[in-house]
């Protein structure tokens, strides 16, 4: 899998996305476009983004009856996005469905990973809101196994978790990795960090950097340091 850097575009209009991603004159980074964005601006901002060259992850997190995942996954696939996701918790079969539906007629699709538990969910609240009561690693370990047995590509997680991902569902099961931040930087509301050094030593297969890269004084400066930290 080729190890990427991917900006996370969390604005809240076109106007501030686009006034970001014209500082990049040279490259084109892989950008992930989140709720936030998707619904303010809708598809078009997803086909003026690829016009522009871009690769994208859209990170919508989709979560319904098998059905309903299949059907919006193809229209989703017809956007010519990258990556997109989805919750293993919404089941085997929702998985299977959306794989189905993203799957294009010439038989290429986008990737597709899973989102396990969420990190901002804690055992506590694992145990008293979904009654679940196993320990939350070994909880994000079964749904990281039941996204690959539904034939997923991978998943998102902490830093943390990529290398014991990787041990239990193959080195090429990619990892996507959010909460990185410089050594010398600011943690903000991110609780476990990595630098993307590190995320590189422990196998991360994509990290995924929003604030970091959007709010540093030099936007483009700060994404060639990510690049070069991680992708070496
Ligand atoms: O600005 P920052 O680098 O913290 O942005 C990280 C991005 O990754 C945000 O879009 C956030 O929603 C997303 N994310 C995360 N932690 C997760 C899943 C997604 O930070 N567990």
């Amino acid at each position: 899998m080729g190890k990427d850097v991917i900006i996370a575009c969390d604005f809240d209009s076109a106007e501030k996305t686009f006034a970001f991603l014209d500082k990049f004159t040279d490259v084109k980074p892989f950008v992930k476009i989140g709720m936030e964005l998707y619904y303010a601006e809708g598809p078009s901002i997803v086909k003026e983004i690829k016009r522009r060259g871009h690769k994208i992850f859209l990170d919508l997190k989709l979560h319904d009856i098998p059905n309903t995942v299949k059907k919006a996954m193809a229209v989703l696939s017809r956007l010519d996005v990258d990556m997109t996701n989805l919750h293993a918790a919404g089941t085997t079969r929702m998985m299977e469905g959306a794989l189905e539906g993203l799957t294009r007629p010439d038989g290429t699709r986008p990737i597709l990973i899973a989102v396990t538990q969420l990190t901002s969910t804690d055992q506590e609240s694992m145990e008293k809101d979904m009654l679940i009561k196993e320990p939350i690693a070994d909880v994000v370990m079964h749904y990281a196994l039941t996204a690959k047995n539904a034939g997923l590509d991978g998943v998102v997680c902490s830093p943390l978790e990529a290398e014991k991902v990787h041990s239990s569902c193959g080195k090429d099961f990619v990892t996507v990795t959010p909460g990185v931040r410089f050594a010398d930087g600011d943690i903000g509301d991110q609780k476990r960090v990595m630098t993307p050094a590190q995320a590189k030593e422990i196998g991360s297969d994509y990290i995924v950097v929003g604030r970091p890269i959007t709010a540093a004084p030099d936007p483009v400066a700060a994404y060639n340091r990510c690049v070069n930290e991680f992708v070496g």
